[in-house]
């Protein structure tokens, strides 16, 4: 029988329609002695019949996930540093001019977006629970509190600071589960005609783009225009704006305003119109989608064992929390991928979480290029393939599998 359960926003009918199997808390990145400790959970989408809403069918609790072992850090490229600036050179211009202006963000891992907002001198928050990062956060100095956003820290931020003009989140709002205590919290905390910006996972990256690999514990929802629509107005906001945000593979950026404050851009319609057209979250096409996901698996192991066959030397770039999906959905592990490496300190002499694969610094990844590399940060290909330009040089390879499985 098709798991069923309850929409966390809507509460229609969720049917199950991509199983990931078993897995752990994707950026837990363990120190090697920690393994015995390692928490599994069984990791699955599901699709709301009433609202259309994309979501994880279970969730671990967001104790367990953002622990020591969290070791995510959103600034690790350049790629990132150049757009937050660019998200808060359009707040600081559009929207934070008031004489006493305040911008909140929930989630703001190590600043890398409040870092302008603090430089320009305008009154912000942070709201991050994680220590780790709300420490690099604090360091820059932008103010922190380090806490879980919901509807009491919305209270006390809102006595000791005042309204917030702008309430923003990237990639973390499509982590809290508990979306009506968010939207209360955002309600109590948002001035009159203030507006709440959050950027995220994009659903029509993960189906019709296969980025299958977005889907992970942390990432609880897969937000769409008509799903966000729909969320928007069960708590009195309306959706007003909509931009394309090439992070990720591709996210959208909505804007949600109190209902009849602001006219929607064209840009909401029109997004709608092309949701609509690509049948996204269609029962035939979420199925053919669960398949092509299988397809990339098989064809994945079936290239890596090959290669391992032949005697070629292979290797993982990149530690991201979607690489985490890939290993454990595909059960790749360290016989298959003796190692990856990723530019993160935190993450470097750790273990991928579930598959154990060890990580090591880019350094060593040049001491001697392995012969065929998996790019998991598929994302910041660009960056990554323009910086070791000498591994394809010497004609080693590169491994790609979204949307499908191919070798550059
Ligand atoms: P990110 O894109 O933030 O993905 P996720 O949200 O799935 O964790 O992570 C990219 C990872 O790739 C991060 O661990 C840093 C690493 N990385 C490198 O090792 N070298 C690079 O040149 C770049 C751009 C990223
Ligand atoms: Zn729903």
């Amino acid at each position: 029988m098709t798991p069923l359960r309850t929409c966390r926003v809507c509460q229609g009918s969720v049917r199950q329609v991509l199983d990931l199997g078993r897995q752990p808390s994707a950026n837990a990145f363990l120190p090697p002695a920690a393994v015995a400790d390692e928490v599994f959970f069984h990791l699955a989408a599901g699709v709301c019949e009433t609202c259309t809403l994309l979501q994880l069918m279970d969730e671990t609790p967001s104790g367990l996930r953002y622990r020591d072992s969290y070791r995510y850090e959103a600034s690790g490229s350049k790629g990132a540093q150049a757009h937050f600036a660019r998200v808060a050179e359009h707040f600081l211009a559009e929207e934070l001019t008031g004489k006493d202006a305040f911008i909140v963000e929930i989630g703001c891992n190590d600043g890398v977006m409040l870092d302008s907002v603090a430089r320009a001198g305008v009154r912000h928050l942070g709201v991050e629970p994680a220590k780790g990062v709300a420490k690099l956060a604090e360091a820059r100095g932008v103010t922190i509190t380090n806490e879980f956003f919901g509807p009491s820290s919305a209270v006390d931020i809102r006595q000791l600071h005042g309204a917030a003009d702008v309430i923003y989140g990237a990639n973390t709002i499509c982590s809290i589960a508990d979306i009506t205590g968010l939207m209360r919290g955002v309600n109590t905390l948002l001035s009159a005609d203030g507006i709440f910006v959050f950027e995220e996972p994009y659903a029509g990256t993960v189906v019709t783009g296969r980025a299958f690999d977005q889907i992970y514990d942390e990432h609880v929802f897969y937000f769409s225009v008509r799903s966000v629509m729909v969320m928007a107005e069960r708590f009195g906001f309306e959706l007003v704006d909509v931009d394309h945000v090439a992070q990720h593979g591709g996210e959208l950026r909505y804007t949600l305003a109190r209902t009849g404050v602001r006219t929607p851009s064209p840009m909401v319609e029109k997004q709608r119109r092309v949701e609509m057209e690509a049948d996204l979250t269609d029962s035939d096409m979420l199925q053919r989608w669960s398949t092509a996901v299988h397809d990339t698996r098989n064809d994945l192991v079936a290239l890596l064992r090959g290669l391992r066959a032949d005697g070629r030397r292979i290797a993982g770039y990149g530690a991201p929390a979607k690489a985490t999906t890939v290993t454990n959905f595909c059960g790749i592990g360290p016989e298959l991928l003796p190692f990856v490496c990723d530019s993160t300190p935190g993450k470097q002499g750790r273990l991928m979480p579930g598959s154990h694969i060890p990580i090591v610094s880019p350094d060593a990844f040049r001491d001697e290029y392995p012969e065929y590399v998996v790019l998991f940060a598929w994302n910041h290909a660009d960056e990554i393939i323009a910086k070791e330009q000498a591994f394809r040089d010497l004609g080693n390879k590169w491994i790609l599998y979204v949307p499908d499985v191919r070798i550059i």
